[in-house]
């Protein structure tokens, strides 16, 4: 599809808000001994890579990679873990991040997936919601921006796997 990429939200207001959500995370878990960034794969690890730097807490890392099969228009989406994380996270406290919540499945699945696990907590932070395209409930604790129902790109979210080392969040426009 020829297209173009237009400015959404601009470097400098994405990288205020993601310090701001620095800030509230560090405040969060003051006095926690290990807060562990769940990263998925591979759209959330640029906005993982500020984010985690924003605060300062004893952070680690782990990284999954969750893959939906089927429809994306259709409620009966499989979501599967492509690969699972590296260390164990029983009794500790986990922010899963995420770049963007769109119908819900992926966070939701993978939430079920490491509650199992019984994590201390379990919080979840997402550069960017569209709450508008929401199929399944998901408890988000912490959103950089809400935003309408429009193809984005940039920040670690692709179109066709490219796009992603975007440093704003650009909105994809059809050429005829
Ligand atoms: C995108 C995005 C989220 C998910 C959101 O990932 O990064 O992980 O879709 O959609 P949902 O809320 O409807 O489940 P994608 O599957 O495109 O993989 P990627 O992260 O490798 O780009
Ligand atoms: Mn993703
Ligand atoms: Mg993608």
């Amino acid at each position: 599809m020829k297209h173009t990429v237009e400015v959404m939200i601009s470097e400098a207001d994405v990288a205020a808000r993601i310090a701001k959500l620095g800030e509230e995370i560090t405040a969060r878990y003051q006095g926690s001994d290990e807060v562990v960034m769940i990263g998925l794969l591979r759209g959330s690890c640029v906005f993982l890579a500020d984010l985690c730097r924003q605060t300062q807490l004893p952070i680690t890392l782990d990284f999954m990679t969750a893959s939906s099969y089927g429809s994306g228009m259709h409620s009966t989406r499989d979501v599967r873990i492509l690969k699972d994380l590296d260390d164990d996270i029983k009794g500790k406290d986990i922010v899963l991040v995420e770049d963007i919540i769109d119908t819900g499945y992926t966070l939701n699945k993978v939430r079920e997936i490491l509650s199992l696990r019984e994590p201390k907590s379990l919080a979840i932070c997402t550069l960017l919601d569209k709450p508008s395209r929401r199929e399944v409930h998901v408890p988000v604790d912490w959103i950089g921006f809400s935003i309408p129902d429009e193809f984005v790109v940039g920040c670690g979210i692709d179109y066709a796997q490219k796009y992603r080392n975007l440093p704003f969040i650009g909105k994809v426009v059809p050429q005829e």
